[in-house]
């Protein structure tokens, strides 16, 4: 377990912002878990878990606690079936890519398109992850995760985790914080996924006379697309998606938007990244950070001084987006630091 003091957030974040933690332990194995809660406790300090920082957004006065980073590693086969099924375990620290690529390479379908998102296996839980069509609650089976409450480890089924779109126990009401997660367990199985796909997959697939759908060819397919349309973290600071698709859960709400032009999608999907683009704000500039000419739902930092600039450029975005369409977006990634 290495502890280290006063680090800046901004060296632990994709989005390259933040002031100072106080501490940060690494932990290695699962055993360093209770060991680092015990050093928080014993300082008297809140505790924060982060993965590869790629979906949190530091702010300025920084974080008087200890940051907990998520490093470990390892994943295999946990039980295989007769029936073509299989579930693989990856412990928490492992890049998701790097899981979605163990599995593809052994024939297994479920994850495939989760590929090339940035971000950690144990993050995948916390906000559902998903992409083109999938999303981890689709096949996850289970976590082992150490309990802060009851100080003990123990395994969550994924019906305790409630997840929906980018929602879980994890990131919403009464238990956040409560979890570390270390391991996660998946059941896929042999079999290919069957077309249409997500439209922009789909489109990829017929431009480029894709016939063949192992859940390898997919992956490579995802890969491409997203190379296409989103920046690079470690290239381009940034947290993904920087605002949450909008919903709509009634039938009234929905024949107002279509009436009014906007796209609504299966299960009332109004895709943000439209309103983004359609008020016109593709490739503009706020405040050092600027909305990603490819894709309108992404914001990187350019050259962002602080916090209070990203926080300055997402309220001129979504004033603009509401007076135009009247809809308030809302903030994709988690923030870590005292407001
Ligand atoms: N659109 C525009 N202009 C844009 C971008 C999108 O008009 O600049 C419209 C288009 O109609 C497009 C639709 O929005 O067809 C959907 O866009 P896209 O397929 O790029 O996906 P998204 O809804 O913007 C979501 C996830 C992404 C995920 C993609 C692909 C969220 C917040 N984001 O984005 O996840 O990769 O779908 O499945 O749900 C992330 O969460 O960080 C992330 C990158």
């Amino acid at each position: 377990m290495k502890i280290r003091e006063n680090i800046a957030i901004s060296t632990l974040t994709t989005m390259r912002l933040g002031g100072n933690a106080r501490y940060v332990i690494d932990i290695e194995s699962e055993e360093d878990v209770p060991a680092a809660y015990a050093f928080a406790d014993e300082h008297e300090l809140p505790f924060y878990v982060l993965g590869s920082g790629s979906n949190i957004i530091g702010r300025d006065k920084g974080f008087n606690g200890v940051i907990l980073v998520n490093k470990i590693r390892g994943m295999g086969i946990e039980s295989e079936e007769d029936n073509g099924r299989i579930e693989l375990y990856s412990y928490s620290g492992e890049l998701l890519d790097d899981f979605v690529r163990y599995s593809t390479r052994l024939g297994f379908s479920g994850i495939e398109a989760l590929s090339a998102i940035p971000g950690t296996v144990g993050a995948a839980p916390v906000q559902n992850v998903g992409a083109y069509g999938q999303d981890i609650s689709q096949t996850i089976v289970s976590v082992r995760a150490y309990d802060q409450l009851f100080e003990d480890f123990v395994e969550i089924p994924k019906i305790d985790m409630d997840l929906s779109y980018r929602h879980s126990i994890f990131n919403s009401g009464k238990d956040v914080g409560r979890y570390f997660i270390t391991k996660v367990v998946v059941c896929l199985k042999r079999a290919e996924l069957k077309p249409p796909f997500y439209n922009s997959l789909q489109k990829y697939i017929d431009d480029n006379g894709i016939t063949e759908y192992s859940p390898e060819t997919i992956r490579q397919a995802v890969r491409a697309v997203r190379e296409g349309k989103l920046p690079d973290p470690a290239e381009i600071a940034s947290s993904g998606s920087f605002f949450k698709n909008v919903y709509l859960d009634s039938e009234k709400d929905i024949q107002v938007a279509t009436a009014k032009g906007i796209p609504v999608w299966d299960g009332g999907k109004i895709p943000s990244g439209w309103l983004v683009e359609n008020a016109g704000l593709k490739g503009q500039s706020f405040h050092g950070m600027r909305v990603w000419d490819k894709a309108a739902l992404v914001l990187v930092n350019e050259n962002a001084h602080s916090y209070a600039d990203l926080a300055a450029a997402r309220g001129e975005i979504v004033d603009i987006v509401y007076e135009k369409f009247g809809y308030k977006l809302e903030q994709e990634p988690m923030e870590l630091g005292e407001e």
